[in-house]
C-alpha cells in the first residue's frame, strides 16, 4: 500500500510483542480495540526469561508540568512501579520539564534537554501544561508552545482520543443517560498541521490597527496518512469512519474531502464511510453519540470536538490520549487541562492519567496484559463506589489524588 505507515498495526486481540502468548488477558478492558506499534524499541530490548513470560526493560520520560500535572504524573508513576514490580519488568524513569516551570527555569517552554530526553526514550508520560501565571498575551513565550513544539520535534501527527462512557459514571453526564450509554468513538485528531502551524502573523496597519491571521495548510500525504491510521483502526472495530471538515467553506477542508474520499474507495472500500461538517458534527455528538466508531479531523476541529465529547463521559477527569507518528516514542497525557484553580491541593483526579499509563504500556511497549490490568483496576474501584471531587455531586464525600490511587494500586492484580 504506498505510503502505509508500516511501524503501525492494529489489532484485535494479539496484543503481545514481549509478554508471553497465552497470558490470560482480562477481557473487560476499557478500551477494547486496540492500535499498537509494531515499532517497539523496548521490545527490541526484550530479554527471554527462562519462565513463561518475558520481562521488558524501557525507558519513561515523565513530563510532569504545570499546574495539577506534577500531582497526577506522581500517581501514575506508582501505578507504573507496581507493575513493573509484579511483572518483572524494568522501566528506566527520568522527568524533565516543559511548559511553563520549564519558562521559570530556563526561559524555554520546552529546554533541549527535554527533547534530547524524549527522541531516546522509549515513550514519554506528559500531566498538563499552562495556567495563569504564564497568560500574559504579550508574553515572549507561553507554556502551550512547548507542547507544540514537542509533538512537531517527534513527529506526532496523530491523537487519538478514545470517549468512552463508563457504566458506573452515566449519571454523572450532562446528557440523559439513554443518549449518551453505549458510547465509544475514538476519535484520531491530525496533530501536526492546519490552523496550528500553518503560516501566522501579526501586523501593524497604517491607520493604528493591528492585523494577525493564522492559516490552515494541509498536504495530501498529511491526509493520506492521518485517514489510513484511522480507517485501519476502524477496521479493527466497527467498519464505521467519519470524517469531519468544513468542505463547504474551506479549501483545506475540500482537499481533506477529496483525499479522504479516495483513499476509502481505493483501500478501505469495505468501512462504511460518511462525512459530517463540523458544525453539524457539534450538534450530533450530543444527539446521537453511540452512532459514531471512528472520526477522523483536523487539528483545530478535533480540539474543539474532542474537548465536547468528553462531557459525554462525564468528566475530563477520566480521558486519556496517545500522540503518535510514524515510528520513534509514542506521548501519552490526560486529556484535561493544568486545572490551576486545584493545583496543590491534593483532589485532582488522577484516573485520566493512570489510564494514559495504560495506553502507554499497551501502544508504545506492547504490554497488553499490563495494560488491560490497569483498565480494569480503574473500573472495580469507580465500581467500588470511589469517586474524586469532579466525579461527585457538591457536597458528597470525595477521596482524594493519593487516596484513590491506593484504591487502584489494590485493585491491581
Ligand atoms: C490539547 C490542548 C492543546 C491543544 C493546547 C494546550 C496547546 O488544548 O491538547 O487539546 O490545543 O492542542
Ligand atoms: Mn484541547
Amino acid at each position: 500500500m504506498p505510503g502505509f505507515i508500516p511501524a503501525l498495526r492494529l489489532f484485535r486481540s494479539e496484543p503481545h510483542f514481549c509478554g508471553a502468548k497465552g497470558d490470560n488477558v482480562p477481557r473487560q478492558t476499557i478500551f477494547r480495540y486496540h492500535l499498537a506499534s509494531s515499532f517497539c524499541r523496548a521490545a527490541a530490548r526484550c530479554p527471554r526469561s527462562s519462565g513463561d513470560r518475558s520481562t521488558l526493560q524501557a525507558k519513561i520520560v515523565l513530563l510532569p508540568g504545570d499546574g495539577i500535572g506534577p500531582e497526577v504524573i506522581r500517581q501514575a508513576r506508582r501505578v507504573l512501579e507496581a507493575v513493573e514490580a509484579n511483572y518483572g519488568h524494568q522501566f528506566e524513569f527520568s522527568e524533565h520539564s516543559i511548559g511553563g516551570i520549564a519558562i521559570d527555569q530556563t526561559g524555554d517552554p520546552l529546554p533541549d534537554a527535554t527533547i534530547a530526553a524524549c527522541k531516546t526514550s522509549d515513550a514519554i508520560l506528559l500531566g498538563a501544561v499552562g495556567g495563569p501565571k504564564w497568560d500574559d498575551p504579550n508574553a515572549k513565550t507561553r507554556p502551550e508552545a512547548g507542547l507544540l513544539k514537542i509533538r512537531k520535534e517527534l513527529g506526532l501527527f496523530a491523537n487519538l482520543r478514545p470517549i468512552v462512557t463508563f457504566e458506573e459514571l452515566l449519571d454523572a453526564s450532562p446528557l440523559k443517560r439513554e443518549i449518551i450509554e453505549g458510547t465509544d468513538i475514538l476519535f484520531f485528531r491530525e496533530l501536526t498541521g492546519g490552523l496550528y502551524f500553518g503560516p501566522s502573523g501579526l501586523e501593524e496597519l497604517p491607520d493604528g490597527q493591528q492585523r494577525a491571521y493564522s492559516t490552515a495548510v494541509y498536504t495530501t500525504s498529511e491526509v493520506e496518512r492521518i485517514v489510513r491510521m484511522a480507517a485501519n483502526a476502524a477496521l479493527k472495530r466497527r467498519n464505521k469512519l467519519t470524517m469531519v471538515d468544513k468542505a463547504n467553506v474551506l479549501e483545506a477542508s475540500r482537499l481533506w474531502r477529496r483525499v479522504s474520499a479516495r483513499i476509502m474507495k481505493e483501500e478501505f472500500p469495505s468501512i462504511a464511510y460518511d462525512v459530517v461538517l463540523v458544525d453539524s458534527m457539534a450538534m450530533h455528538l450530543l444527539s446521537r453519540p453511540t452512532s459514531f466508531d471512528v472520526v477522523v479531523t483536523s487539528n483545530m476541529f478535533g480540539d474543539i470536538l474532542t474537548d465536547e465529547a468528553s462531557m459525554l463521559p462525564g468528566s475530563l477527569g477520566m480521558l486519556p490520549s496517545a500522540s503518535l507518528g510514524a515510528s520513534g516514542p509514542g506521548l501519552y497525557e490526560p486529556i484535561h487541562g493544568s486545572a490551576p484553580d486545584i493545583a496543590g491541593k491534593g483532589v485532582a483526579n488522577p484516573l485520566a492519567t493512570i489510564l494514559a499509563a495504560a495506553m502507554l504500556l499497551r501502544y508504545s511497549l506492547g504490554l497488553e496484559k499490563e495494560a488491560a490490568t490497569i483498565e480494569v483496576a480503574v473500573k472495580k474501584v469507580l465500581a467500588a463506589g470511589h469517586r474524586t471531587a469532579d466525579l461527585v455531586r457538591r457536597g458528597d464525600e470525595f477521596l482524594g489524588t493519593v487516596a484513590i490511587t491506593d484504591h487502584v494500586l489494590q485493585s491491581l492484580v
